[in-house]
């Protein structure tokens, strides 16, 4: 039975017992978390004992669970509008919730593209009607994502967009690369890049090595994604403005976005839970699931790229929750479309990343959270009396496989199915309403 109201403000809600871990507040305690008409009013221990006897309380055990601020995602498709088998708003923003998710920044490859004010208002418009997590639209950094002409920023970001990006497509032209970001840094927003060299890619269906060569696939060579991310540093430092590299996939690329941090260049990356977990030789099967946009890479990437999100050169975990229909996925490799979901599975695929690989528990919660709200100038989610309940509760210990029948997305394009993950999602709250509840099950 949910007993918490869905998309109300949560009344008197009393978290009792659970671990809380807020890196931006250097927080990792066992503590009570007391939220009284949708904000934080209390943490400490047993700081909600007296609450937890009011009538009107909802008092949850949470003994050995955690208590994390919500999560953030700053790459989705949602599909709406144009493509809504795939995904719509409702369904791709009841998908966030089940994962954690307090905000999603969609992507703007819709059809049509959101290049305009009007769409960016419909997204903004359809998400409030579903009341779940925020979304906070992406515009697109040319009209009709065709890298020639500018898009008009200022409108899009008025009507709510919180970054540009052509995601899908490379802005090939140096000449715009270089207009896009001047015209962004007005805004102080980032434009964010699919860094991909097409000339270079041109046919490729995975990465360029030693699989695609055994495969007899046309590949796409990292050096594609890492000369464009060595320009944009480039041209950004040129401009002193705000650049934010997308799924990046290589060694290389990780090594560039390092060394420009050093130099005090403002960029920031993010990278995807398949690309730190899955490597090319997932496409030995020739599985249409793991045909992703940067492809699959090599160990060494997949080595580098975990190292990189530990030390905080990567600063942002992003989904790119790509949903595809079996339309698109059943059928052969060269013509499936790119892509996999990643909205509801991605807390429960990264957890075992702590711990065996260095990867430190607050700085997965920093790029699930905190990182990606500020690089796209949201306020963070935060375990804080006063704050806006945005939080996560989770069973670190529970282990569960994904099962079509729970998924809460439209699309099932993932190769995850039905592998065990661990660390489940209970509890969201986004704006201080409980958008998803699965503390009973499901
Ligand atoms: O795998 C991908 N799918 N990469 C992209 O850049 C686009 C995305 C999509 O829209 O399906």
């Amino acid at each position: 039975m949910r007993w918490r109201p869905m998309h109300t403000p949560a009344e008197l809600l009393v978290l009792r017992g659970a671990r809380a871990v807020d890196p931006a507040r250097a927080l990792d305690a066992v503590v009570d978390v007391v939220v009284e008409r949708g904000r934080i009013t209390r943490i400490g221990p047993n700081a909600g004992a007296e609450p937890a006897r009011a009538e009107r309380a909802q008092v949850i055990d949470a003994a050995g669970q955690w208590v994390l601020p919500a999560f953030v995602d700053l790459h989705a498709h949602l599909r709406e509008p144009g493509q809504e088998y795939k995904e719509d708003i409702a369904s791709g923003l009841s998908a966030a919730a089940a994962g954690g998710y307090a905000h999603v920044c969609a992507m703007p490859n819709t059809q049509p593209v959101n290049d305009t004010r009007a769409v960016t208002e419909m997204m903004v418009h359809r998400a409030a009607e579903h009341g779940g997590p925020t979304l906070h639209p992406i515009g697109a950094i040319t009209k009709r994502q065709e890298g020639k002409e500018l898009t008009e920023m200022a409108e899009l970001r008025a009507a709510g967009a919180v970054a540009v990006s052509d995601d899908g497509v490379c802005v090939m032209s140096s000449a715009v690369m270089r207009r896009a970001l001047e015209y962004a840094k007005n805004f102080d927003i980032p434009v964010i890049q699919h860094a991909e060299d097409h000339e270079l890619t041109q046919g490729a269906d995975i990465h360029e090595g030693a699989i695609s060569a055994r495969l007899g696939l046309r590949g796409w060579p990292r050096v594609a994604e890492d000369v464009i991310v060595a320009r944009d540093i480039l041209l950004a430092e040129y401009v002193g403005a705000r650049y934010h590299v997308a799924h990046v996939s290589t060694r290389g690329a990780a090594r560039l976005v390092r060394e420009a941090k050093g130099r005090h260049i403002d960029v920031t990356c993010e990278v995807t839970p398949h690309h730190l977990l899955l490597t090319d030789a997932a496409l030995l099967g020739y599985d249409t699931a793991c045909k992703v946009n940067p492809p699959l890479r090599e160990p060494e990437d997949v080595a580098a790229l975990v190292e990189a999100l530990a030390d905080g050169t990567i600063d942002a975990i992003a989904t790119d929750h790509a949903p595809h229909s079996p339309l698109e996925k059943d059928c052969e490799l060269s013509q499936a479309r790119p892509g996999m979901m990643g909205l509801e599975l991605c807390f429960g695929l990264l957890l075992g990343l702590v711990g065996s690989s260095g990867l430190k528990l607050e700085r997965l919660i920093d790029a699930l959270s905190t990182r990606p709200a500020r690089i796209v100038g949201l306020d963070a989610p935060s375990l804080r009396e006063g704050a806006l309940a945005e939080l996560t509760l989770v069973d670190p210990a529970a282990r569960w496989k994904p099962e079509s029948v729970h998924l809460r997305s439209k699309s099932r394009n993932t190769p995850f199915m039905s592998r065990e993950l661990m660390g489940k999602v209970l509890l969201t709250l986004a704006r201080g309403v409980v958008v998803h509840d699965a503390i009973g099950g499901a």
